[in-house]
């Protein structure tokens, strides 16, 4: 029997704790090739994000990866300022990683989706772990878009959940709603990981110790990463240790874990101004009827996957 192909991705982070957990978590997957990193404002800036990429992508020997520079502002309101008291002043836990020579491509984040869409049409594919602003700047600037692109898997949204950000809705939906209702919006099927799921898988301390443990300077990295985020987490699981948003929606790309519940729906964002604004309101009724009960619908919400993400995660990223 012979292998698939890598599956080649184009990674959309505010890099970001958990963006650096699914980075280094694609990085070691045999199932995908990361063929380019894009950033966008949301935990931190996202010039900051491109220098976190760009710095964690040299300790993994990977400066073959191209990292653009996205949005600064969102597409209806500037920047916020991140989220320093989850992911740290400087986005990654505080943690000085050793500066990369390397810089951020030319192109703008949402120049090289659109480049790296001719380059694999057909076979790319999207993933998402950060607001979708440069994505709606990718659809705007080419409408054609979806035509070259396999599928899309996007960290974000809370179908019955409470929000993390409000009492209904997720932060990266929540820091643009303009541009995620563009994403639901467009022509092209998406998987939607929300919070109803990735709140479900969580790192402890063992984990995290079997990473500082490691032999290669990468996971050790992302191991001093993980602990400032696991102070924040502390008095929501009453133990040191944190979700996994993005590192699932990672897996999920990389068909690393099994669906077992995922229902194609309609998916609405709320762009109001009022407090609802963010949600993500997905029309579960009739989902055990089958894909069929919502002729037309591309967005699948993943509420139940096989198994436990962790053990996958850390043995994947140790194996390299
Ligand atoms: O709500 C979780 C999401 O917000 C994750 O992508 C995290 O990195 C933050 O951006
Ligand atoms: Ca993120």
């Amino acid at each position: 029997m012979t292998t698939p192909a890598p599956i080649p991705v184009f990674l959309d982070c505010d890099t970001g704790v958990d963006d650096s957990v699914a980075i280094a978590y694609l990085l070691a997957s045999r199932a995908v090739d990361l063929v380019g990193i894009g950033t966008v404002s949301g935990n931190i800036d996202s010039a900051t994000a491109a220098r976190n990429t760009l710095d964690l992508l040299a300790l993994y020997g990977r400066d073959d990866i191209p990292v653009a520079i996205g949005a600064h502002d969102h597409l209806s309101h500037p920047y916020g300022g991140g989220a320093p008291w989850v992911h740290g002043d400087n986005g990654i836990g505080g943690v000085d990683l050793p500066r990369s020579a390397r810089e951020p491509v030319a192109a703008s984040a949402h120049e090289l989706l659109i480049e790296l869409s001719h380059t694999h049409a057909g076979r790319l594919h999207l993933l998402t772990i950060g607001p979708v602003t440069n994505i709606a700047h990718a659809l705007e600037a080419d409408p054609t878009l979806p035509t070259r692109i396999a599928g899309v898997t996007t960290m974000g949204g809370a179908a019955l959940a409470a929000g993390n950000i409000s009492p209904v809705a997720e932060a990266n939906i929540h820091n643009d709603p303009e541009a995620a209702a563009a994403l639901l919006g467009a022509d092209w099927d998406i998987t939607l990981v929300p919070l109803d799921i990735t709140v479900e898988h969580s790192l402890d301390e063992d984990d995290r110790a079997a990473l500082l443990a490691a032999d290669t300077p990468g996971p050790r990295a992302v191991g001093a990463i993980l602990d400032h985020y696991f102070d924040f987490y502390m008095p929501l699981y009453g133990r040191r240790g944190c979700a996994l948003h993005d590192p699932l929606a990672a897996a999920i790309a990389a068909g690393g874990i099994t669906l077992t519940r995922a229902p194609r729906v309609p998916v609405m964002v709320d762009t109001s101004q009022g407090p609802g604004r963010g949600q993500t309101i997905a029309d579960l009724r009739g989902q055990r009827l089958g894909d069929r009960h919502h002729e037309g619908a591309r967005t699948r919400v993943v509420l139940e996957a096989e198994g436990e993400l962790a053990p996958h995660l850390i043995e994947t990223i140790l194996r390299g």
